[in-house]
C-alpha cells in the first residue's frame, strides 16, 4: 500500500551544507503548496530524501533508506517517494529501476518543479525531472521563512575545477554565480526572519562573481546590514583566494576569523595526479598571507587519503603539511572511485588496509590538533552565538567566532550573543559561562573589542 495524496512530508538532507539550503528551500515550497511538515517522530506522508553522491558510501544510503520507508509497519502506507539531490542527478531513471517504490526523482537544479512532481506522482505518474536550467529554480521559491540565528545562503553553484576524483562538476554542473542583488535580498529576508549568522555557500564560493565584483565586495555589502552580526563563507578553492579576499578577512568586522581551505593531499605529484591548480608550497603561502591578513584566523581543510598511485612517502608528505599548518578542525576521507571520473580509471587504485591505515594516522593527528586549538581557548573570553537547547535543562549550545561548540548554563535566549569565558574544552566542544550578556544584533567585535584573544597557533606555516 503506498500514500498518494501526501498531508505531511519530512525532507531529509545527507551531505554538504548546499543540500542543507537545498532542504530549507524544499521544505519552503512544499509547505507553501499547502503541505505540513510532520511532527518530529511522525510518519510523514511524503519523503524526501535528499542524497550525496560524493563518496560511495554516502550513495549507497539513499537504498538502504528506501528500504526502510518501504517496510512500515504492517497495515500502514509506505509514503511517496522523492529521491533529490546529487544521486538523483547522476543516476536518474536509474533509481526507480533499483527502488521500484521510489515515486519521484528530482535533480538538484530541477528541485522548484517538485510541487508539480508531486502532483503527477498524485496521479499514479513516476515523475523525473533531472534538467540543469542554470539558477532558474531560484525565481521559483516563495520568501524565507523564520529562521534559526544561523543561516545558509547559497551564492554559487557547480564546478569548473573538474579535479579528476570528483563528481561536483558532473552532479551539479557548471560554476554559475547568483546575481548581487538577489543575494543582498535573500540576505536582508534571512536577517528580518531572524538570522544574525550568514554562511554563504558555493561548491567554489570563493570563485563567486557578479561583473567586477568578486565575494570580497558582496562580504563587503552583507557587512552593512543592520542586524547581521556574522558573515562567513565556505567551500573554497586555494586557486580563488584573491588578495581581495584576503584583505577582506582583515577589514570586514563581521567576517569571522575562521577559513575553510580544502588542500587534499600535501604531495606535489598526487596534486598534479588529482588535477588541482596549486602545489604543496604555494598552498602554504596562501595561509600566509591570510594569516598576515587576520593573525586569529582559524583553518580548516578537507584530505583525501589512497588515491590512485599514492605511496607511502606521499602519504608522509600530507602528514608533513597538517604539521606545518596546524588545523583547527578538518574533514578527512578515503579516495572512494566515483563513476565517470578520471580517476575511477587509473591504475594503482590503493588496497583497502592501506586507506585504513593511513586514514587513522592522518585523523589522529588533526583530532590532537583541533583538541589542542580548544584547550589553547580555556581561560578566555569569547563572544557567543546561541543557537540552540542543549540536552541538559537550562543548557545552550552556540559557536564562537572560531566556529567552536560552545555548551553553557545560561537564562540568555536563542539568537543572542553572549560574552563567555571558556572553562574546559573536549575535542569537539568547549563548556564556558556567560559573563555579560550582550546585546543581540550588534558586531561580535564590536562587542567585546579587546577580547578576542586568539587562541594560540603552536606552529607557523612553511
Ligand atoms: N573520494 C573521497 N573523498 C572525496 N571528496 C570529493 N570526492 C571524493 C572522492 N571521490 C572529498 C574532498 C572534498 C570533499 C567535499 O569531499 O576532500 O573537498
Ligand atoms: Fe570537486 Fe575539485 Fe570542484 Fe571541489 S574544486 S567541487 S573537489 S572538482
Amino acid at each position: 500500500m503506498k500514500t498518494r495524496n501526501p498531508k505531511t512530508f519530512h525532507v531529509k538532507s545527507f551531505g554538504c551544507q548546499m543540500n542543507v539550503y537545498d532542504g530549507e528551500r524544499m521544505a519552503e515550497l512544499l509547505e507553501a503548496d499547502g503541505l505540513t511538515a510532520a511532527a518530529a517522530g511522525e510518519a510523514a506522508d511524503l519523503v524526501v530524501l535528499n542524497t550525496c553522491h560524493i563518496r560511495e558510501k554516502a550513495a549507497e544510503k539513499v537504498y538502504s533508506d528506501i528500504g526502510r520507508l518501504m517496510k512500515r509497519a504492517p497495515g500502514e502506507a509506505a509514503p511517496m517517494i522523492a529521491v533529490a539531490g546529487c544521486v538523483a542527478q547522476a543516476e536518474g531513471a536509474e533509481i526507480p529501476r533499483r527502488a521500484p517504490g521510489v515515486d519521484i526523482v528530482v535533480g538538484p537544479q530541477a528541485y522548484h518543479n517538485l510541487p508539480e512532481l508531486v502532483r503527477r506522482a498524485k496521479a499514479g505518474e513516476r515523475a523525473l525531472d533531472t534538467d540543469m536550467p542554470p539558477l532558474s529554480k531560484f525565481g521559483a521559491f516563495p520568501a524565507r521563512r523564520r529562521q534559526g540565528p544561523s543561516a545558509f545562503l547559497t551564492v554559487q553553484e557547480g564546478c569548473d575545477k573538474f579535479c579528476t576524483y570528483c563528481v561536483v562538476p558532473y552532479t551539479r554542473g557548471a560554476e554559475l554565480s547568483r546575481p548581487f542583488a538577489a543575494i543582498v535580498d535573500e540576505a536582508r529576508a534571512l536577517v528580518d526572519a531572524g538570522a544574525k549568522e550568514i554562511t554563504l555557500l558555493g561548491q567554489n564560493v570563493n570563485a563567486w562573481r557578479d561583473g567586477e565584483r568578486g565575494l570580497d565586495a558582496l562580504i563587503r555589502a552583507l557587512g552593512s546590514i543592520p542586524g547581521l552580526a556574522r558573515i562567513r563563507y565556505t567551500t573554497s578553492h586555494p586557486g580563488d583566494m584573491t588578495e581581495g579576499l584576503i584583505r577582506a578577512h582583515a577589514e570586514v568586522e563581521k567576517l569571522m576569523p575562521f577559513l575553510h581551505l580544502p588542500v587534499q593531499s600535501g604531495s606535489d605529484r598526487v596534486l598534479k595526479a588529482m588535477n588541482r591548480s596549486h602545489d604543496a608550497a604555494s598552498y602554504l603561502r596562501i595561509l600566509d598571507r591570510v594569516r598576515a591578513a587576520r593573525p586569529d584566523i582559524a583553518l580548516s581543510g578537507d584530505f583525501i587519503v589512497g588515491f590512485p598511485g599514492e605511496t607511502d612517502t606521499e602519504f608522509e608528505e600530507t602528514l608533513r603539511l597538517v604539521a606545518q599548518v596546524n588545523y583547527a578542525q578538518a574533514f578527512s576521507f578515503k579516495y572512494s572511485p566515483r563513476p565517470g571520473t578520471p580517476a575511477a580509471a587509473m591504475e594503482d587504485q590503493i588496497p583497502a588496509e592501506v586507506m585504513d591505515e593511513r586514514l587513522q594516522r592522518l585523523q589522529a593527528l588533526l583530532n590532537a590538533q583541533q583538541l589542542a586549538f580548544n584547550q589553547a581557548s580555556v581561560g578566555r573570553r569569547t563572544e557567543v552565538l546561541l543557537e540552540r537547547a542543549g540536552r541538559k535543562p537550562g543548557q545552550l549550545i552556540g559557536k564562537s567566532p572560531w566556529l567552536q561548540s560552545v555548551h553553557l548554563e545560561s537564562d540568555a535566549r536563542i539568537g543572542d550573543l553572549v560574552e563567555v569565558e571558556l572553562l574546559s574544552a573536549g575535542p569537539n566542544s568547549l563548556a564556558g559561562k556567560t559573563v555579560i550578556p550582550a546585546k543581540a544584533g550588534i558586531s561580535g567585535r564590536k562587542v567585546s573589542a579587546g577580547l578576542h584573544e586568539a587562541p594560540a597557533f603552536a606552529g607557523a606555516t612553511a
